[in-house]
């Protein structure tokens, strides 16, 4: 395949030579980019001998004094012809400028030109990664479904020790061969997702609704478009904006998701009952505002529809259905009860009294409890990252259902 090395300019450059090799060891056509920056910490003949091919300096390098350098302005040409796009040191300098559309020199032009998958690989000072702008352009760039090779603790060559060496060669390499042979692998799918909280209303003002922001299922919708899936999102109120080529239908209540799940069930192959739905509801909703009082108030509250239930039950047997559960304690055990209670072939738990993961975090960790018995605990990750753990783990789980199913 052909693939695209962006070099930036770091002390972690040098590094960027054994990845260079470490791709063309692979079989990859290996296309190096340089930055000014990147240049002064290695001369480019060092990559152009790797690679044996010209190494891409400046946008505008008709005065660039080396012979290795080409001097044509041709990012455009170079995005349509290359399979990947890694850039290793990804420094805080160019996160910033992915993050934000900059295009200012040949790499961050070619990186708003290239339409293929991106892998990122920072190395920067400890302070410079974990600064909360660093971290913001970070989160940024993960939801726009690239894949980020997360540095490693060490010694750093400003002196400090923490996060933010550069990963290991061998490292970055492995996520470059995982990422281009991961695409497009739910192309011809056609997948229906739930996300985030239902409101039901207790009068015209007030309502009852819970902490789900929705960033899980809309993880969940991004990360299946991009692999070529069909996506249709339904939505409980949250404040996300709706995922590159996915259909958002925007939902309030229980009822309303129930009625849209099932309106849209034809022809699903995957089910993904990501959304926080109210377990309760108001079943005759006063017309007026109900008026404040000194006296104690109570509520009756009815069960509302369980979506995941009725799916369970009236899913064809090629259909693949996975649920969520939202606890505070017995994570396993309770995630196992609700796959068979509900007829799941997957039921994706996470523990939600953690400040660090869970609602409105952009992390998540989980387990997975799979119809085969196995269950599968996924490390931290931001939720796009999980979400692509998640599908990686459904197609895997569809092929040993089917190897059953028809022994
Ligand atoms: O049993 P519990 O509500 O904890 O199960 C959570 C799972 O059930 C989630 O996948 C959620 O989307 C789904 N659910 C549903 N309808 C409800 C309540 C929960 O589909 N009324």
């Amino acid at each position: 395949m052909k693939v695209v090395l962006g070099v930036g300019g770091g002390i972690a450059a040098y590094k960027a030579a054994e990845l260079a090799r470490a791709l063309v060891q692979n079989g990859h056509a290996v296309q190096v980019v340089m930055t000014a920056g990147a240049r002064e910490f290695v001369r480019p003949l060092t990559f152009a001998a790797l690679t044996g091919r010209k190494v891409i300096g400046d946008l505008f390098s008709s005065a660039t004094p080396d012979a290795t350098l080409s001097s044509a302005v041709e990012h455009i040409a170079v995005a349509q012809e290359n399979d990947l796009l890694i850039v290793a040191p990804a420094t805080a300098d160019l996160l910033a400028r992915f993050a934000h559309g900059l295009a200012s020199d040949f790499l961050t032009t070619l990186y708003l030109a290239f339409p293929g998958p991106v892998v990122l690989a920072p190395a920067m000072n400890t302070n410079m990664w974990t600064h909360p702008a660093t971290q913001a352009n970070l989160e940024a760039l993960r939801r726009r479904g690239h894949r980020v090779v997360e540095p490693g603790e060490g010694f750093l060559a400003c002196g400090m020790t923490g996060p933010g060496r550069l990963a290991e060669p061998a490292e970055i390499a492995a996520a470059v061969e995982a990422e281009l042979h991961r695409r497009r692998d739910l192309e011809g799918e056609t997948v229906l997702i739930t996300a985030g909280p239902t409101q039901e209303p207790l009068d015209p003002v007030r309502y009852i609704s819970n902490r789900s922001s929705g960033k899980m299922g809309y993880a969940l919708a991004e990360a299946a478009a991009a692999r070529g899936a069909r996506v249709t999102l339904i939505s409980g109120p949250v404040h996300l904006p709706p995922p590159r080529g996915v259909k958002v239908i925007p939902v309030r209540t229980a009822a309303e998701m129930r009625d849209q799940v099932f309106a849209h069930l034809q022809g699903t192959d995957i089910i993904i009952k990501a959304a926080a739905v109210a377990d309760f509801h108001l079943s005759k909703v006063p017309q007026q505002k109900v008026k404040k009082t000194a006296a104690r108030i109570s509520l009756e509250l009815d069960p509302t529809p369980d979506i995941l239930s009725e799916l369970g039950r009236k899913k064809d047997s090629r259909q693949l259905l996975v649920g969520f559960a939202a606890e505070t304690e017995n994570l396993p055990q309770e995630a196992r009860r609700k796959l068979e209670a509900k007829n799941c072939d997957m039921i994706v738990g996470n523990l939600v009294n953690r400040e660090d993961v869970g609602f409105e975090s952009d992390q998540n960790e989980v387990i997975l409890a799979l119809r085969t018995g196995e269950t599968i605990p996924l490390a931290r990750a931001s939720k796009r990252e999980v979400a692509d753990r998640i599908f990686d783990e459904i197609l895997k789980l569809r092929l040993a259902i089917y190897a059953t199913d028809e022994h």
